[in-house]
């Protein structure tokens, strides 16, 4: 038998590992123990940290294929400084992303996740009254890092009737208003959606002063990373009514969920799930399998990051 040259990191979607065990005989680098030679590359689930320790622990690595779109959890410089290339899973989840963070902005605005508590707690039986919500026609909606999945994001919300404003990097060849800084946007926005990427260059970008913008009449919805909104910031906000409410699918430190988060009736919560459907992942764990082809067969990779 020859020698495994694929490894798999951490926990992956059974889809995608029974593919890397049939095609590549890849084991887990929780069982290699010193039989590392000769593994060249790395799969790595969302969300698994792959930095210098698993790169020392794996003296031939050459590329790392991320199942994610976001690579945060990738030392890509470190990567990067030993030769190793990176891939990610763009494009095949734009459309999931987008959906749920719509989802979340008219679940924060129309309240649908508050008002299904309060019906099942009987609240309507017994004579009560849903207080108003607030229309998405005329909403600005802020778009904070307006990429691929911004840009779809804020097609949709058109459609439902917002008008759009965003902050990048730089302006885009776009029509929405653009504002040079977060705090700019947020002072200009009703709902405030965050789509950067992770990592340390976005960390804490939404923070008190930013929330303070958005003001008491102002939602946050987060499904980029936890790590770009300083959630102790965002605890005190909602907690003082300086802002209305919040929808977040990401958390600084997942799975735990601040427990003063999960004791209010003004945020919805969800569990990372903005690609989460059968049809994404299994799109995303091909595309996965593709780099791994490509790096395996002619040393490439077919989405490369940077
Ligand atoms: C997944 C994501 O949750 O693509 C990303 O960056 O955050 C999500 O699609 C994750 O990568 C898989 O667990």
């Amino acid at each position: 038998m020859t020698q495994p040259r694929v490894v798999r990191v951490g926990p992956l979607m059974p889809f995608l590992e029974e593919a890397l065990v049939r095609e590549y005989d890849a084991p887990s680098l929780a069982d290699v123990g010193s039989a590392t030679a000769g593994l060249e590359v790395a799969v790595a689930g969302g969300g698994t940290l792959v930095g210098a320790a698993e790169m020392d622990a794996l003296p031939d690595l050459r590329a790392v294929t991320n199942f994610g779109v976001g690579y945060d959890n990738v030392d890509v410089e470190e990567a990067t400084r030993r030769g190793i290339v990176v891939s990610n899973t763009p494009d095949v989840l734009t459309d999931a992303v987008a959906d749920l963070s719509v989802a979340l902005v008219l679940d924060v605005m129309r309240q649908v996740s508050a008002a299904e508590r309060w019906l099942r707690r009987g609240e309507w039986a017994s004579g009560g009254r849903f207080p108003l919500t607030r229309d998405v026609r005329g909403a600005t909606v802020g778009i904070l890092g307006l990429g691929r999945i911004g840009h779809a994001v804020a097609e949709r919300l058109v459609a439902f009737g917002a008008i759009i404003a965003y902050h990048s990097r730089s302006p885009k060849d776009v029509s929405w208003a653009y504002h040079d800084s977060p705090l700019a946007l947020a002072a200009a926005s009703d709902v405030l959606v965050v789509l950067t990427p992770g990592g340390a260059g976005t960390e804490h970008l939404v923070d008190a002063a930013v929330l303070d913008a958005l003001g008491p009449e102002g939602y946050l919805v987060n499904v980029a990373r936890g790590s770009v909104v300083d959630e102790d910031a965002l605890v005190a906000a909602l907690e003082a009514d300086r802002i209305a409410g919040a929808g977040l699918d990401v958390f600084a430190d997942e799975p735990h969920v601040p427990a003063a988060l999960l004791e209010r009736e003004d945020v919805v919560l969800l569990p990372h799930v903005g690609s989460a459907t059968v049809q994404t992942r299994e799109a995303m764990a091909r595309l996965v399998l593709d780099n791994v082809a490509a790096f395996v067969g002619k040393g490439e990779l077919v989405t490369p990051v940077g």
